[in-house]
């Protein structure tokens, strides 16, 4: 059966984790992916990716929805998704999800997701982190947001940042739990 997931890109940094979760959901033969990338994302994308990236993503997604249409599908509970997954998400992104405030349609498909009882994985980031940055990550948690801050596994002794890029999409995808077989490569011990 064919499941929809949502991959919402917001503008903080880390484009090229939003990008690689795109190229793997679109490479699943039963996910229908929509995407929605935020103005500010449409900036780091071409600041941090180039700009050709984010054309290669949307040619790659089923819908590409624009940030003002709170009208689209994604919009209403009413349609079936399997989840979303935010990424990066800004702290901008990251408080309006937290408080409920949906003037976008990135953060109204991440309330929907929440108020559905879905799955939500938010890859919050920016450093260091202040006390409303830490609350709003307790709040979407208690609301039932997976909260997974795009930090590398240094312990796999990574070689390269595609390699973290990689490992890092691979795990955000994981915890949409869509897979039969974990992406990630298991740790052996
Ligand atoms: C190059 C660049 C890098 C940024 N990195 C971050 C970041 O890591 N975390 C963050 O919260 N905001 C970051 N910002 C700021 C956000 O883009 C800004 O707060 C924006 O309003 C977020 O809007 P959005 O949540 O609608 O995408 C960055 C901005 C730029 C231009």
């Amino acid at each position: 059966m064919t499941k929809r997931v949502i991959l919402g890109i917001s503008g903080a940094s880390g484009a090229a984790i939003g990008l690689e979760i795109g190229r793997i959901l679109a490479s699943m033969d039963d996910v229908e992916l929509h995407i929605v990338v935020t103005a500010a994302a449409r900036r780091t994308i071409a600041h941090e990716a180039g700009t050709e990236a984010l054309g290669l993503l949307i040619g790659r997604a089923n819908y590409c929805h624009a940030e003002a249409d709170i009208g689209a599908s994604i919009a209403s509970g009413s349609f079936q998704t399997a989840g979303m997954i935010v990424a990066p998400c800004s702290m901008r992104s990251l408080a309006a999800i937290a408080s409920g405030l949906t003037d976008n349609l990135l953060l109204r498909a991440a309330d929907v997701q929440l108020k559905e009882r879905r799955r939500l994985v938010l890859l919050a980031r920016e450093t260091p982190l202040h006390l409303g940055h830490l609350r709003n990550m307790v709040s979407v948690t208690e609301m039932g947001a997976i909260v997974m801050p795009p930090v590398p596994a240094f312990y796999r002794n990574p070689t390269s940042i595609d390699e973290v890029v990689s490992h890092l999409a691979a795990r955000a995808v994981d915890l949409l739990a869509i897979c039969d077989t974990p992406l990630a490569m298991e740790w052996k011990g």
